[in-house]
């Protein structure tokens, strides 16, 4: 087929060439009718703009980024709750004591989590003091062997102490408090490190 074309308007049907009536150094235009395939996805994409936008900003169909991650944020948490009652459940003074102080294997998992997370401050002998050319160089935590404990002397205040850190309305050592390790390490890796503690003192322990 070899249309009639035809200037202005435009095209209305299939096939139908229309020029549109502007030129332009010699450059013209074809105004042709777009497929309706091409048309009906065009609509429909507005349709489906206007259904989306709706169904996204004003009902609970689909969720924003942030509170995907809040969301995720709160189920973490609410496990590392559960984690932390479950081991609380069947941890106290005697247990930390008798169990898992003196068990050779929860010891040297405590130990581990030692040697990665606490030497900057309470060093390897845990100490607290650097040796550098025989001067005893305090580090920034409290001696875990003087036989105090500021935050109290029972296993399961230690636990506490390392889980929850320096209580808010506590000074400090010399203005330094200590983090609370619950957020980033598990309660069962917090009693094995209390355990390795119990285990250096056996004086304060009667282990
Ligand atoms: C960035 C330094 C730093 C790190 C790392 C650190 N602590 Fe501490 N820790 C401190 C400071 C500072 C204090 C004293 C806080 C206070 O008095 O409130 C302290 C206090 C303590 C106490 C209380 C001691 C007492 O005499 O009552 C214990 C127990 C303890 N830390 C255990 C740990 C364990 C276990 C780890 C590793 C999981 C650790 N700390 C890692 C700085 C640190």
């Amino acid at each position: 087929m070899n249309p009639e074309i035809k200037r202005g308007n435009y095209a209305k049907e299939e096939g139908e060439a229309v020029l549109r009536e502007h030129e332009y150094d010699g450059i013209q235009e074809f105004d042709q009718k777009l497929p309706n395939w091409w048309l009906f996805t065009f609509y429909g994409a507005i349709v489906w703009f206007v259904v989306y936008w709706g169904l996204y900003y004003h009902t609970k169909v689909y969720s924003t980024d942030q509170e995907k991650i809040i969301a995720s944020v709160t189920a973490l948490q609410e496990k590392k709750d559960a984690e932390l009652s479950a081991t609380l459940a069947t941890l106290d003074d005697a247990t930390l004591i008798g169990k898992w102080a003196t068990d050779p294997a929860i010891v040297a998992a405590g130990e581990a989590t030692y040697t990665i997370n606490c030497v900057a401050c309470h060093a390897a002998d845990l100490s607290s003091t650097m040796d550098v050319a025989g001067n005893k160089i305090p580090l920034p935590g409290r001696s875990l062997v003087d036989g105090v404990w500021e935050y109290g002397s029972k296993p399961m205040d230690i636990f506490k102490i390392i889980n929850q850190g320096t209580p808010v309305d506590a000074a400090g050592l010399n203005g330094a408090k200590m983090v609370a390790w619950g957020q980033s390490i598990s309660p069962k890796q917090i009693a094995e490190v209390t355990a390795f503690i119990i285990s250096k003192n056996p004086k304060d322990f009667g282990g």
